[in-house]
């Protein structure tokens, strides 16, 4: 039996520790040694990373993306696209949606795991058919959440509508480490018996259900799994790579790692980790194991987020009752999953109501758009009453929100001008304008310094 292995340390693992602050510097020199390791895949890019790199990181997205590239002669390299949103906070054009993920896979991505955070799989089409297109492999995502709405048949279903898209692969995305061994190997089962897709499951430690629950994805069949090398890993990561493969190594799996190559890799990480423990970057707070969620059912991070938006009120002792709002929110909007950008939404939107001592008094212009189905299909039925005080007799968009958009690259590239280098300059910009714009000041500033020290060094002689 074989058991694929994706290494996350270079997206997920970061971003969920340490919230995607590490540069390239950090990485490159293990890259050439990750190739020999014999993962089946390297996520690498996408989710927070393309923000990071150029709001904190001062990196070109794309060039980080070609660099790792040159180093994989062999692995496949892997990222997280949130459908329609790509890898921003609100829907684009379908031109933009076909560029950018086009440029991804000219720019060296092999697998594009693609998801839409209602499981609205209208939303992650453009995107499928854009990465196919291109020669990428579209792995379709289910987000799996737990509701009274969200069950074995709905799943299935999900399924079999990603096959009928011509992905490749499938995923069922756990974000909050919820999914328990029992559920997961009932889901891996019957999915496993609907459609003849591989099939990767996803989760973290957060709860500390995830190696139990590898464990029973492995025996319901399951293709492939996402785990962490060991610094990076547990707490709101993924279980460790050395542990999983140790354990379904000993159960007869064949994981195809070379086990020597999985040291090196994790004793190369050690001191970065140590560097940003010691810098504080990396908070051991987020290693510890969290049941919570198996309570409230919120995603770690979007706990953290909650306990950061109190705090920055001076609210912190509002928590509990915050906590307790967020799945009566999540309720009142027809249950979507929480993960970005929903699970920021919902989050928000209880605190809201807690601070205010009102419910929906204020209502966020996100909350609003996802009420006028501007967000996709909402998975169950929104309250009516609230529904009622958003739309105002307006009706609920039943189309494709992407098609009311015009492009937007020509006007982006023009309004861009000479201060873009190139046509991925104007996809940056188009989903992080602001990001994109202090970036390209940056660049501009540092290479106005390498040519005044070039004169110097030509005036020197
Ligand atoms: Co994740």
């Amino acid at each position: 039996m074989k058991m694929k292995i994706t290494e996350t340390v270079l997206r997920d693992a970061e971003q969920s520790l340490m919230a995607t602050r590490m540069p390239i510097s950090d990485f490159e020199g293990i890259l050439d040694r990750m190739d020999q390791a014999g993962y089946y895949s390297i996520e690498c890019w996408g989710g927070a990373t393309f923000d990071a790199c150029l709001r904190y990181l001062n990196e070109d997205p794309w060039e980080r993306l070609r660099i790792i590239k040159k180093h994989m002669k062999k692995t496949k390299l892997q990222m997280l696209l949130r459908g329609q949103n790509l890898l921003g906070y609100h829907h684009y054009s379908d031109d933009t949606v076909r560029r950018f993920v086009r440029a991804a896979v000219e720019n060296g991505m092999d697998i594009i795991r693609i998801f839409d955070a209602l499981n609205d799989l209208r939303n992650i089409q453009t995107a499928v058919d854009a990465c196919l297109e291109a020669g990428g492999h579209a792995q379709g995502t289910i987000c799996y959440t737990i509701s009274p709405i969200h069950n074995l048949e709905m799943y299935v279903s999900l399924a079999k509508e990603i096959e009928k898209m011509g992905c490749q692969s499938l995923c069922v995305k756990d974000m909050a480490g919820i999914l328990s061994p029992k559920e997961c190997f009932e889901l891996v089962r019957e999915l496993k018996r609907a459609v003849d897709l591989p099939i990767f499951v996803h989760t973290h430690a957060t709860t500390g259900l995830g190696p139990m629950t590898y464990l029973k994805a492995a025996e319901a069949g399951a293709d492939g799994i996402d785990t962490a090398t060991a610094c990076f890993s547990g707490g709101t990561s993924q279980p460790a790579t050395e542990a999983m493969v140790y354990a379904l190594s000993q159960m007869n799996y064949d994981c195809g790692v070379n086990t020597k190559i999985l040291k090196e890799v994790n004793d190369y990480f050690e001191p970065v980790q140590k560097k940003f423990l010691e810098n504080g970057t990396f908070d051991p707070y987020v290693l510890s194991t969290k049941t919570d969620a198996l309570v409230y059912q919120i995603p770690g991070g979007m706990l953290s987020n909650l306990v950061a938006q109190l705090k920055a009120q001076n609210a912190i002792d509002r928590l509990d009752a915050v906590l307790e709002e967020t799945p009566r929110v999540r309720e009142d909007l027809g249950y979507p999953p929480l993960v970005t950008p929903m699970s920021q939404m919902v989050g928000v939107q209880a605190t809201v109501n807690v601070l205010m001592g009102a419910r929906y008094q204020n209502i966020g212009k996100e909350i609003k758009a996802y009420i006028r189905g501007e967000y996709g299909k909402a998975p169950g039925k929104i309250n009516q009453e609230l529904a009622d005080k958003v739309l105002q007799g307006e009706s609920v968009l039943t189309g494709r929100y992407a098609e009311t958009l015009a492009p937007e690259f020509e006007d982006a590239k023009a309004a861009l001008g000479n201060r873009a280098r190139s046509d991925l300059d104007v996809l940056s910009y188009i989903v992080f304008p602001q990001q994109a714009e202090e970036y390209f000041e940056q660049r501009e500033l540092k290479r106005a310094l390498k040519v005044s020290y070039a004169i110097e060094e030509v005036q020197e002689g």
